[in-house]
């Protein structure tokens, strides 16, 4: 039966509803107001919206498990067992061994060449037409030239790739209408990929064809392999996309910081690094406790859940001077974004290729971006993107 706990400040607003998805920032400050542990009464979780209690709980993976799922309901958190996200220890470590590699710096310094080919054909051809939607004619134009063939999913039904990623990220959060509706895609996508497994129907030379290798060898279950599809394919698709028309929308609307970034692009990989930090991509996950804890003075049972809320950490006042102000200068390394710890993001350098590469060509072909018409913002559990983005993009040759 259902209890409140004592002695923990409590904020009863729910922070999952569609205006607060797309207003979050205001309940962030609220709830970091209140205090390092905050009581959500309406999903029974224990909030940590603040930077401090963030890191440590990530970085605290043998107390706080992933592998009771990272969601913030009990359906998924069944549903999402053998994944590398969902799992801890040696388990954890066994499937990110198994891909993670083709993920790593040297891994990606052969793919970085084409990464900023296409990048720059992306970009030629939205300049061409001048005004564009950022996000299906710039992010989601790379994410899904790069990612896929990567990772080795099957050419026939890429169409419905970023619906099923995104419905993925939907169910994750709680079991609110949101996730409810998000459910079939998401059933959809793992039964694609357990056709996709059945019949071997994989890209040569791919992460999905290494692991069918790895099946053959005997190094691993075949029935393991969808979710390990899903566990790639998944968060590299809407994340990437977030990052990416973020960093447009904030370059649009502060113009000394990408003349800034014109100037100094060296800056380049603190740009993308403030970027995550001020419209961090992933909202919040959840771990659940292992034994009795007290963060901060606060009492958590042992099998209670935990909110990570990277979003709300990267903005905490009590480690960013001015962190609602979005500037390049910053020193936004060590932001929570991408996660912390055993868990920290297995792609990160692959998003942070391409964000880079999205960038990059557009300082080299365009001197200004204009706002065309208002953003439409994405209504998601977890992930902060938009859903359209118009921009006008002025070539040093049209002025
Ligand atoms: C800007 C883009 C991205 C952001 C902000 C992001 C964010 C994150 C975060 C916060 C986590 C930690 C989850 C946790 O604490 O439980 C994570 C994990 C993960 N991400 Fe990303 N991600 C991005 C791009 C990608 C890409 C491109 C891929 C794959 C190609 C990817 C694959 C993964 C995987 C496999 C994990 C699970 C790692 C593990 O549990 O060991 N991500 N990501």
């Amino acid at each position: 039966m259902f209890r409140q706990p004592r002695d923990v400040p409590v904020y009863r607003t729910d922070i999952y509803t569609r205006a607060a998805i797309l207003d979050p920032y205001p309940h962030y400050r609220a709830l970091r107001g209140l205090g390092s542990v905050v009581w959500l009464p309406r999903h029974r979780l224990y909030a940590l919206p603040r930077y401090a209690e963030c890191k440590a709980t990530l970085r605290d993976d043998d107390r706080f498990l992933s592998g009771h799922g990272v969601a913030a309901n009990p359906v998924t958190n069944r549903l999402s067992r053998g994944t590398t996200l969902s799992s801890d220890g040696a388990d954890h470590e066994r499937r990110r061994k198994l891909v993670a590699h083709r993920l790593m710096p040297r891994a990606l310094r052969t793919l970085g060449d084409d990464v900023d080919d296409r990048a720059c054909a992306t970009v030629e051809r939205a300049v061409r037409r001048g005004t564009v939607d950022a996000v299906a004619d710039l992010a989601a134009a790379l994410t899904l030239a790069v990612v896929p063939d990567l990772i080795g999913w099957p050419h026939g039904r890429r169409d419905r790739l970023l619906d099923w990623a995104a419905a993925t990220f939907d169910i994750l959060g709680p079991a609110n209408r949101q996730a409810l509706l998000a459910t079939p895609r998401s059933m959809e996508m793992l039964r694609f990929a357990r056709r996709v497994v059945r019949d071997r129907d994989v890209l040569p030379g791919s992460m999905a064809h290494e692991l069918l290798a790895a099946v053959d060898r005997g190094d691993l279950a075949e029935q393991e392999v969808p979710a390990l599809l899903i566990d790639y394919i998944a968060p590299s698709l809407d994340t990437t996309i977030s990052a990416i028309s973020s960093a447009i929308h904030l370059f649009a609307t502060h113009p000394q910081q990408w003349r800034q970034l014109a100037e100094d692009p060296a800056l380049m990989p603190n740009a993308v690094n403030e970027v995550v930090r001020f419209e961090s991509p992933l909202r919040a996950f959840t771990r659940k406790t292992l034994h009795d804890m007290v963060i901060d003075g606060v009492q958590i049972p042992a099998g209670a859940r935990v909110l990570v809320m990277y979003a709300s950490a990267n903005r905490d006042e009590r480690e960013w001077t001015n962190p609602a102000t979005f500037d390049i200068g910053n020193d936004a390394g060590r932001h929570v974004g991408f996660g912390n710890g055993a868990h920290a993001c297995a792609g990160q350098g692959l998003a942070r290729l391409e964000t880079t590469a999205i960038l990059s060509a557009l300082l080299r072909f365009v001197d200004r971006i204009e706002i065309a018409a208002p953003p439409m913002w994405a209504v998601n559990n977890i992930i902060r993107r938009h859903a359209h983005l118009p921009v006008r993009l002025v070539s040093a040759s049209a002025r």
